[in-house]
């Protein structure tokens, strides 16, 4: 048989066992795996892992909200996400109020598609103006998006009765729905209240979002998910009062899913004790949390109570962050995690004890592939899309805004130091990270 490339002696990872095999690729498959694999091509992997390529179904890439935009485009957010080992990413439609879903969808993957150097899926949000349409979610499902977003705050958010109708329409087209949970009207009469108290600083974003308003929030969209008979999947949890409401559905045997991202899992609230707009640059919601909430994630994550590990990658740059320097309600909320999100998971959860090496793939890789809908990734497997990475379980690296490719100019991050880092990143059998090096050009990631 001939391969078009050979991964060799490489360790393979993946979400069930490790093993020592050499992969061999062709027509952009995994097309054999056996203990020696002989060809021209190769990739030598000794000292090694070789890991499915990363998934990550949570990005905002140039999404306006507002009067801005985030600062990362499909371009340089998907590079910046191959550098970091990620070869899938799943972003955002969200509609005009005159547009159908079907026309939004086709807008918005036609500007991804123009960009994207690796595969990409798209989540429909579903806003106000949306109720109107729930009769074409089955359209929508039918032209390939399988998954709708709710918020639960900001503008966008939908009451608990759009939320319930949203549930039946996406329920009936076997769609999943995947939930911003916050308690928004709590939480705007404690940003008011605290600014009219003169509490104006980034700092007064945590503690006007308190964990219980998260936690109550993802209680009762799971009440109501359970009410419509939809299976649900929560965004961005930040606190274990929040994942203990999941753990709690799931023994009672609601099919409840739920993600948590980087930024809760290696930053704490002290990024907002730094003077001026550095302490608003980490403004994220729900928000960057305390050192005691942090471990207990790490904890819950270690028992399996969390099922992906997605980056919510939403950066804008200095300048806009700053506008907001009067009061914290006005900054843009996001951050840069899309490059770092796989080494530092491998970093902070396998090397510092918490997650097994599978348990890592998992995460990050097969479960939000299983999730989404993804067959032919998130796996080592013949006849699976050959997305794989070759991963230096060694290699240090210091992140800084110079050390990333994000476009945003700054990093949460700042001076980091993380053990194991991607040193090649193949999608669909093409090496488009090597060394440091991006090999793969702008347009070839495909809608999946
Ligand atoms: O503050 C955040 N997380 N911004 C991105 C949009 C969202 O809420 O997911
Ligand atoms: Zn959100
Ligand atoms: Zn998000």
């Amino acid at each position: 048989m001939s391969f078009d490339l050979i991964i060799k002696n490489g360790t393979l990872v993946t979400a069930s066992s490790t093993y020592r095999a050499d992969i061999g690729i062709k027509g952009g498959k995994i097309s054999a795996i056996a203990e020696t694999l002989e060809g021209e091509n190769i990739i030598d992997a000794k000292g090694k892992l070789v890991t499915p390529g990363a998934i990550d179904t949570h990005v905002h890439l140039e999404m306006p909200i507002g009067k801005y935009t985030s600062t990362d485009d499909f371009y340089t957010g998907t590079k910046a996400a191959a550098f970091g080992g990620t070869t899938t990413i799943i972003d955002f439609v969200e509609t005009r109020e005159n547009q159908t879903f079907v026309e939004a969808l086709e807008m918005r993957k036609s500007l991804a598609k123009k960009r994207s150097i690796i595969d990409f899926g798209l989540h429909m949000t579903i806003m106000p103006h949306d109720i109107k349409k729930l009769d074409q979610v089955q359209a929508a499902v039918e032209a390939g998006c399988r998954s709708f977003k709710i918020y639960m705050a900001y503008g966008n958010r939908l009451n608990d009765g759009e939320i319930l109708l949203a549930f039946e329409a996406i329920g009936e087209a076997g769609g999943l729905p995947i939930v911003h949970a916050e308690n928004w009207d709590a939480i705007t009469t404690l940003i008011d209240k605290n600014l009219n108290e003169g509490n104006r600083g980034p700092e007064w974003h945590t503690r006007s979002r308190p964990a219980v308003l998260e936690a109550e929030a993802v209680g009762r969209v799971i009440d109501l998910a359970t009410y419509a008979g939809v299976p649900v999947h929560i965004f961005h949890i930040s606190c274990p009062e929040a994942i203990e409401r999941v753990k709690n559905a799931r023994i009672q045997g609601h099919f409840v899913t739920a993600e948590t991202c980087p930024q809760y899992l290696c930053l704490t609230d002290e990024v907002f004790e730094a003077e001026g707009v550095e302490g608003a640059l980490p403004i994220c919601s729900p928000p960057i949390r305390g050192i005691i909430d942090q471990m207990e994630l790490w904890e819950y994550l270690s028992s399996e109570s969390f099922h992906t590990i997605s980056s919510d990658h939403c950066p804008f740059t200095v300048g806009e962050k700053a506008e907001g320097l009067d009061a914290f309600n006005k900054v843009p909320g996001g951050v840069p995690s899309i490059e770092m999100r796989f080494p530092a998971i491998y970093s902070r959860g396998v090397r510092d004890g918490f997650l097994t090496v599978n348990q890592w793939v998992d995460l990050c890789c097969t479960t939000p592939a299983w999730l989404f809908g993804l067959e032919n990734k998130g796996d080592i497997q013949v006849g699976k899309d050959a997305d794989l990475v070759v991963f230096d379980p060694e290699k240090t690296v210091v992140l800084s805004e110079t050390s990333l490719h994000e476009e945003a100019g700054w990093t949460p991050y700042k001076n980091m130091s993380i053990t194991g880092w991607p040193e090649v990143t193949i999608s669909r059998g093409e090496v488009i990270v090597k060394e440091g090096k991006c090999y793969g050009e702008k347009g070839r990631g495909q809608f999946i």
